[in-house]
């Protein structure tokens, strides 16, 4: 999730791996730490917060060594604290992970039985211990090689050997790893914003392969075979900047990219296909008062408000229990009534939001059982729930939200099933829905490949100061969050409304300068939509429609095709050529995308 650097040449590591640490801090993350192999042994150390808060506890005396890792974590699994913080260490080994486990549960029991003991919560000191109980009967190399078939999940691993000073093993699976090829030195890291000073000859692993460094040379094999590779080394002609974003002109780009696999990661390891069932660890704690609740209340803002409301709908038609939806801003004050039987969900990506947090303590105070979906572990709104789900989106930079959208859709989704697998739900509806949620990471990946064309529609309608989103059922609230978008970064009127609710005034506004952007898949409300947009052409407005696939009845000035998958998740499908439609007109304004102006990432007052 945030970054790794890794050190091995003809100088002192410590040195390159703070800078390297400070040149990735852009990422955000809740603590650091640095491991250096000084020729006889492993030293590490670690702190809370800042990476000079680290920098200041170092003695260099005691941290001086041609080899090391460093990391910045953004947690997954456990707090912030010192325990939690990486490099982590089993014995001869010392490592550092970005990314997730998925079966860190089930390899950490088989290692207590073995007589491990471990210090942290976190899934990636597993891998240390696992690499130590193969290490007792093989070499390092080796022993690596053999954990890493056991383990499932995202992983960038940096890893070195007490007995080894002049090894490092590096190795990537869905996690980013770059290495930096230097004279007679590497440099790794996380992306190359941590090399490019240093040089701009860089290597880029596949996933499942693993690189054996040593001062003077490196070799690639993959995790499952032994026979050294060719890689092609290539030539980085990037500023320090493009470095940061992976080379895309913006954050909020890079983010509307990464969508593939942050709803990978928010669904990795919680799907039981099996059964239909989905695992939730969060929620054990509570899955009996969960079979009780009779209501839940989805209190949130902006863009997680949003969310919400696609929230409500899916768990009403799915799970069958009454849902609500409101701004915490309005909650906090508004006397709602809650009892023990209701469960009210506060969707937050920072965890920080102000009115979102007192709205959680009103619920609490109102003996309401809480549920958190927070993407920051740690943050307030997650300490303060009784129970929670976290997205696993990785930190979100650009101020407007794109990836912890879609990743929030994602995990309501696995709380629908959740929720109605413990009611009434079949176990084929919970397999068919699972498995249909399993496919979008791929297909969004084709909408992806569609951003010319998006380009193009984004150009054409750049210079309009008013537009109407509209959408029915699951896209009402895509609609609205489409227009929220592009308000804040193209900073242009629009409004997001339900398309039937037109009629009743707001076509009054509709002429050839006020375009509709409708969303209009091929779903149980298609022919509904289809009425209206017919009524915004018949008074000369322009529509660009969202659809699932070519309709002799759909003819509108502009179209735009996401690929075609259940109804309860078109939304998330929907939602990216929408993000990129805001991005692209933003853009083509001029504006400053990532930070657009009056706003802040996290809205921490009134
Ligand atoms: C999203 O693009 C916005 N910047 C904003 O609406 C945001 O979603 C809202 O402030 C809620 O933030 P949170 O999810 O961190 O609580
Ligand atoms: N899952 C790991 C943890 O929580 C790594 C997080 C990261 O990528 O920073 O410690």
């Amino acid at each position: 999730m945030c970054g790794i650097v890794g050190y091995i040449g003809k100088n002192n590591a410590r040195i390159t791996l703070i800078e390297g640490l400070k040149r990735l801090e852009y990422r955000g993350y809740d603590s650091s730490g640095i491991s250096i192999h000084n020729g006889n042994e492993i030293k590490t150390i670690k702190s809370v917060g800042k990476v000079s808060n680290l920098e200041e506890k170092i003695n260099p005396d005691e941290f001086r060594g041609n080899l090391g890792l460093a990391h910045t974590r953004w947690a997954t699994h456990g707090k912030p604290s010192i325990e939690n913080a990486h490099p982590h260490n089993a014995g001869d080994i010392t490592l550092v992970h970005n990314g997730i486990i998925e079966n860190y549960q089930e390899i950490k029991k088989y290692l207590i039985k073995k007589g491990h003991e471990f210090i942290s919560d976190t899934d990636s000191e597993v891998v240390a211990h696992l690499i130590q109980e193969e290490n007792k009967t093989k070499e390092f190399e080796e022993a690596v090689r053999d954990a890493l078939k056991k383990i499932k999940g995202a992983y960038a691993l940096a890893i070195i050997h007490k007995n080894y000073p002049e090894k490092l093993i590096v190795v990537k699976n869905s996690s980013p790893l770059v290495i930096g090829i230097g004279e007679d030195e590497f440099i790794i890291a996380s992306d190359a914003s941590a090399i490019i000073s240093y040089t701009n000859r860089v290597l880029y692993l596949d996933d499942n392969e693993l690189a054996i460094l040593s001062p003077t040379n490196y070799t690639v094999k993959t995790i499952s075979s032994n026979k050294s590779l060719y890689k092609e080394e290539q030539e980085l002609d990037w500023s320090d900047e493009q470095a940061k974003k992976e080379g895309f002109d913006h954050f909020m780009l890079k983010e509307i990219h990464d969508q593939p696999h942050s709803i990978q990661d928010a669904i990795r390891g919680r799907i039981d296909m099996d059964n239909g069932m989905v695992l939730l660890g969060g929620l054990i704690p509570i899955e009996e008062r969960l079979r009780s609740i009779n209501r839940i209340i989805i209190v949130s803002c902006g863009t997680s408000y949003y969310a919400g409301l696609v929230g409500e709908y899916m768990i009403e038609e799915y799970a069958g229990i009454p849902t609500e939806v409101e701004y915490a801003s309005e909650f906090r004050y508004r006397k709602p009534l809650l009892d023990k039987n209701t469960a009210v969900v506060v969707i937050s990506q920072s965890g920080e939001t102000a009115d979102t947090l007192a709205a959680l303590k009103e619920a609490k105070n109102k003996g309401a059982l809480t549920i958190g979906i927070v993407n920051v572990v740690g943050s307030s709104i997650a300490r303060q729930t009784d129970a929670g789900i976290y997205n696993h989106a990785g930190p979100e930079i650009s101020v407007a939200s794109t990836k912890a959208f879609t990743s929030q859709l994602s995990i309501l989704t696995l709380l629908t099933v959740y929720l109605g697998r413990q009611r009434d739900m079949s176990m084929v509806m919970g397999k068919r829905i699972l498995s249909e949620l399993q496919k979008l990471p791929s297909l969004i990946e084709k909408i992806l490949k569609e951003e010319g064309s998006i380009q193009k529609i984004a150009k054409k309608y750049a210079d309009f100061e008013n537009f109407f989103y509209l959408g029915r059922k699951y896209n009402f609230p895509i609609a609205c969050e489409g227009a929220l978008k592009i308000k804040e970064i193209a900073y242009t009127h629009a409004e997001g409304y339900p398309a039937g609710e037109m009629k009743h005034g707001p076509i009054a506004l509709i002429d050839k300068n006020f375009p509709s952007i409708v969303l209009a898949p091929k779903d149980s409300v298609f022919e509904k939509t289809l009425s209206a947009i017919e009524e915004i052409k018949a008074r000369e407005g322009k529509v660009v429609a969202i659809t699932t696939e070519k309709n002799k009845d759909l003819s509108v000035e502009d179209t735009i095709f996401v690929p075609k998958t259940l109804e309860i998740l078109t939304p998330i499908l929907m939602t990216i050529p929408l993000q990129l439609l805001a991005y692209f007109v933003g853009t083509e304004r001029g504006h400053d995308v990532d930070k657009p102006k009056n706003l802040a990432k996290s809205v921490t007052v009134e």
